[in-house]
């Protein structure tokens, strides 16, 4: 298991600033939307330039037509990143055209599929998908995973299901975790790390519990310590 660190901070000076405190440790870092339409490709430069083993997960989870996110995917290619997703619900046409262009690039990134987002609960996903989370996103797993695609964005819940639903190596990474019990903000579905071990989750997202923290470096060392 890895830890992906969500870099969500208001500007881009506060996130290097925490890059910089977390420049020796394993962690992959997640750039976000907000991330990423503020600060765009310098953002990634310079986290290379930190400590160049740093991977790179950029967080757009992309939904288009199918030869719009080709192009964005190879786009997102040239920048260099490590790994990068897409959603479920652009259907399995526009996933497999995102993975046959992948596919033409030597050491392609990882890909994955947003499923369900943990800020859903039941109630207010079945208003959009008339279908429970909990089977819906077995559904939107086995369409990622017959499009070709290493893995999926899930909620620790759906992971162990989803692995049973397609193979125990289909990635899963599951944001919404608060470590050691921390508060679970606007997160509807969280879980600690026990639970995210005993899911199989193959990357943990962590962002306001590393960044809120009086001592960012301290909850990432613990946390790699018990993964
Ligand atoms: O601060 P917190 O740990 O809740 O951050 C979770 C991160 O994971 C945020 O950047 C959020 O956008 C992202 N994310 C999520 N749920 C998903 C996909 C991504 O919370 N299904």
């Amino acid at each position: 298991m890895k830890l992906c660190v969500a870099l969500d901070l208001p500007t881009k000076e506060e996130n290097l600033a925490l890059i910089q405190k977390l420049k020796s440790e394993d962690v992959w870092l997640k750039v976000g939307l907000r991330s990423y339409i503020r600060d765009g490709e310098a953002l990634l430069r310079e986290i290379k330039s930190i400590n160049p083993n740093f991977k790179i997960f950029l967080d757009l989870k992309i939904h288009d037509i199918p030869n719009t996110m080709a192009d964005a995917a190879e786009s997102m290619i040239g920048l260099g990143v490590d790994m990068f997703n897409v959603h479920a619900s652009s259907g399995v046409k526009a996933m497999k055209m995102v993975m046959d262009r992948v596919n033409t690039f030597a050491n392609p990134p990882i890909v994955l599929a947003v499923t369900a987002l943990t800020s859903f609960d039941n109630a207010s996903f079945e208003a959009i998908y008339k279908t429970p989370i909990k089977q819906k996103a077995v559904d939107f797993a086995k369409d990622a995973y017959i499009s070709g695609l290493h893995g999926v964005v899930c909620s620790v819940y759906e992971s162990l299901d989803i692995k049973a639903h397609t193979s125990n190596s289909f990635l899963t990474l599951t944001p919404g975790i608060r470590p050691f019990g921390e508060s679970s903000n606007d997160q509807e579905r969280v879980a600690d790390l026990e639970t995210a071990k005993a899911e199989h989750s193959d990357f943990i997202v962590v962002g306001r519990p590393i960044y809120h923290s009086s001592d960012p470096l301290g909850i990432v060392k613990k946390i790699i310590e018990n993964i």
